[in-house]
């Protein structure tokens, strides 16, 4: 299902309404997180609405999609810090439910599994909120990723490591590897919502909805689940054909 607004703010707005209402609904609730500029005013919506309204939070459990390889939880920008900073300190969740991978894991392997494994034993993420890169990668799932795949060490693909460089001072300090859940847990959530905003994710949302389901277009993926709804505002639907924007709701 698409839902498109005018401008970025009605889709923050929507999108935290979402989340809330899920956690209102059950404040058992596991939520799966993303970081990243479009989620920056998603976060900004939340914090006010809870200000305004007050959630139980004590009893949520989050996971976060994925981290840089190389970046301790202290570096500025790392999804640990991002999360801290946009989010996590300013609502009481208890630190113990607050789940990110460990971008300096010694065993890598064993914490990827651990991951997902502790997802699964929490009884799968009952929402996954997902942005898309403008290569179609979701968490850090770069094309070609098997649409089966587990958390996992991935090598980030040049074009991701443009699009982020505009985060770090230097190009060179992109890390070039990061630990991102895979495909197959991001399928096993019970709800999606991918959210894209801004003209950097025209092309990208034109391609995805004529794509088939098709490993090069990783958020093609999504195209199985039961339960998606893709929030967009114009500029990022601009691209798309007559017949989605009328099923839009
Ligand atoms: C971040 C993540 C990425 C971003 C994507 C879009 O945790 O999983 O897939 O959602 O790279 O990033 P922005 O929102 O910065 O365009």
């Amino acid at each position: 299902m698409y839902k498109i607004f005018d401008t970025v703010d009605e889709v923050s707005r929507y999108t935290a309404q979402r989340l809330l209402a899920k956690i209102k609904a059950a404040p058992t609730a596991v939520l799966g997180l993303a970081t990243g500029s479009t989620m920056e005013p998603v976060y900004a919506q939340m914090l006010k609405d809870i200000q305004q309204a007050p959630v139980d939070l004590s009893q949520l459990t989050t996971f976060n999609l994925d981290e840089y390889m190389g970046l301790s939880a202290q570096h500025p920008q790392s999804y640990n810090y991002y999360m801290y900073q946009h989010l996590f300190n300013q609502l009481n969740i208890p630190a113990r439910n607050v789940h990110l991978p460990d971008g300096l894991a010694s065993d890598v392997e064993t914490a990827c599994q651990a991951y997902s494994n502790a997802i699964e034993a929490m009884g799968g993420l009952d929402l996954q909120l997902l942005g898309i890169g403008s290569n179609g990668h979701i968490g850090f799932n770069e094309p070609q990723t098997c649409f089966n795949s587990r958390t996992h060490i991935v090598e980030l693909s040049e074009q991701t490591r443009i699009d982020n460089g505009r985060f770090f001072d230097d190009q060179n300090e992109v890390p070039t590897h990061a630990i991102t859940m895979g495909i197959q847990d991001i399928l096993n959530a019970k709800e999606i919502i991918l959210v894209a905003t801004g003209s950097n994710k025209t092309e990208i949302m034109a391609q995805l909805f004529a794509s088939a389901i098709d490993e090069a277009l990783p958020a093609s993926a999504l195209k199985q689940h039961k339960n998606l709804t893709i929030v967009l505002d114009r500029e990022a639907a601009a691209l798309l054909p007559e017949q989605a924007l009328k099923s839009a709701v």
